[in-house]
């Protein structure tokens, strides 16, 4: 522990607050038809908001509320201020699906109806770590709407923790997380030198030394940040399909799996465990992320391409020099749907409704994952892939595979899917505590 320096009473509690084990909430969005009534519900929810102070401690259930712009220009922001927020959050994720390279299967005129169409203004985040408290929170939410015309309900995306804390591929997830620095918590083994929280909260210096642009007024934009919010859909017949074309025993598939991500299902981490899986190695916080990868230079524990090494290349030579810590998000990922199970093969497995929504939060989180879309997902150059790209999470053409490195020649494994499909994204901004006062009081 060291004394915060960042104002934790101030920002939001999801931004730094890790989502409980075990796991229960749901994502709803709202639409604002009347700018009146939409500072009113931001005003009636803005006391039921947790602050980040005391983040590091468990908390039982927590809610957290974001704007679309759509969400600002419905509620009657002035044009100044709406003109204060980067081009990519103005137009919105969908209309950035080229520079996303959100295309074929992921582009936005495949998403939920939902999506990408200036309809959701409000999103909400309700987090628990019970049945009860979660609709006991969301119960709480929905009363903030009482005889309020104006605004409504357009959506409720419940998920929940999936059995083993497992994920929509059966991976233990949600390890590691940037470091951030003077919020009052030390850095984990294995969790890297502390990033200047300038790059995950505006009103800071970031790692250049300088606080990015903010939203306009101050008031707003200071202790706020970015959110992309994005829904996969999880093909988990064709993931196992694959596993069992390239494994002919458990053992084998398994192998493949952990392969893909880095890690094993367990999370024990490849660079640590090579050979054979060590659940307790997966299960321990101060040992499952305490690794980088100077002892793994030809990627013959953790390959080049697998998703955790592409995701956060940590200390490997990357062929397209970039400082790896300007390019990090924390991530909160939920599952929802049916669980993962590795028997499923048939195709009809890729269409039951299960997978995956991140909210990925930075002060910079639109240019992020554009970066990350365009230069550590969709593409293998920066580490000497040529095309070849995430298994996990790239979208995938026909003739896909993926290298493992090895001696005394490389494997390539064939038959690569996009196993997780888009179905939707917003940009969001979590404004801080302040902000939402100060929007629940706005006079136009
Ligand atoms: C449904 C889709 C996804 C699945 C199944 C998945 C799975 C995983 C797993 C199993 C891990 C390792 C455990 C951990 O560190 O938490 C991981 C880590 C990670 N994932 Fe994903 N992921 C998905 C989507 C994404 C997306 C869309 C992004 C970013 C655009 C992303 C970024 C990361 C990052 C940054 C890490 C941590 C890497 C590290 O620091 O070592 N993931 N993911």
């Amino acid at each position: 522990m060291s004394p915060p320096k960042v104002e934790l009473h101030e920002i939001q509690a999801t931004v730094l607050r890790l989502r409980p084990a075990p796991y229960y909430g749901s994502h709803v969005l709202f639409r604002v038809d009347d700018a009146k009534a939409g500072h009113e519900f931001l005003r009636r929810l803005a006391p039921h908001v947790d602050s980040a102070a005391n983040w590091w401690k468990p908390a039982d259930a927590w809610i957290s509320v974001a704007i679309s712009y759509a969400g600002f220009k419905a509620l009657g922001l002035p044009a100044e201020s709406l003109q204060s927020f980067p081009e990519a959050f103005r137009v919105g994720m969908a209309a950035r699906a080229r520079e996303l390279r959100d295309e074929g299967v992921n582009d936005p005129k495949n998403w939920e109806p939902l999506f990408g169409n200036g309809e959701a203004h409000i999103g909400l985040n309700a987090f628990s770590d019970s049945m009860e408290k979660w609709q006991r929170i969301v119960e709480m939410a929905r009363e903030q709407l009482r005889d309020l015309h104006g605004v409504r309900v357009l959506a409720v995306q419940d998920f929940g923790m999936q059995p083993g804390d497992r994920n929509s591929l059966g991976y233990k997830d949600g390890i590691d997380q940037p470091a951030m620095e003077g919020v009052g918590v030390d850095p984990l083994p294995g969790q890297g030198n502390p990033i200047k929280a300038g790059e995950f909260i505006l009103g800071y210096p970031g790692e250049t030394g300088v606080p990015l642009p903010m939203p306009q007024p101050d008031i707003l934009g200071r202790n706020g940040t970015y959110v992309g919010f994005r829904k996969y859909q999880s093909r988990v017949g064709a993931f196992n399909r694959f596993l069992h074309a390239n494994g002919k025993t458990e053992d084998e598939r398994e192998f493949v799996a952990a392969k893909l991500v880095g890690r094993w299902r367990s999370g024990a981490p490849l660079t640590l465990a090579p050979d054979a899986d060590d659940p307790a190695l997966g299960a321990d916080p101060h040992r499952n992320n305490d690794f980088n990868y100077a002892g793994d230079t030809h990627g013959r524990r953790a390959p080049f391409g697998c998703h955790i090494r592409r995701m956060n290349p940590r200390d490997t030579q990357l062929t397209r020099l970039t400082d790896v810590n300007i390019h990090r998000l924390i991530r909160r990922g939920t599952t929802y749907g049916k669980p993962y199970d590795p028997n499923e093969l048939s195709e009809d497995a890729d269409n039951v409704e299960r997978g995956a929504i991140f909210l990925f939060i930075s002060a910079k989180a639109m240019a992020t994952m554009e970066f990350l879309q365009q230069e550590w997902i969709d593409e293998g150059n920066f580490i000497g892939l040529g095309e070849e790209r995430d298994p996990i999470i790239g979208r995938q053409e026909e003739g896909a595979y993926f290298t493992i490195p090895k001696e005394p020649v490389r494997r390539r494994v064939h038959g690569i899917e996009t196993f997780n499909v888009l179905r939707g994204g917003e940009y969001f901004f979590m404004p801080s505590l302040s902000a939402l006062r100060w929007l629940g009081e706005f006079q136009m």
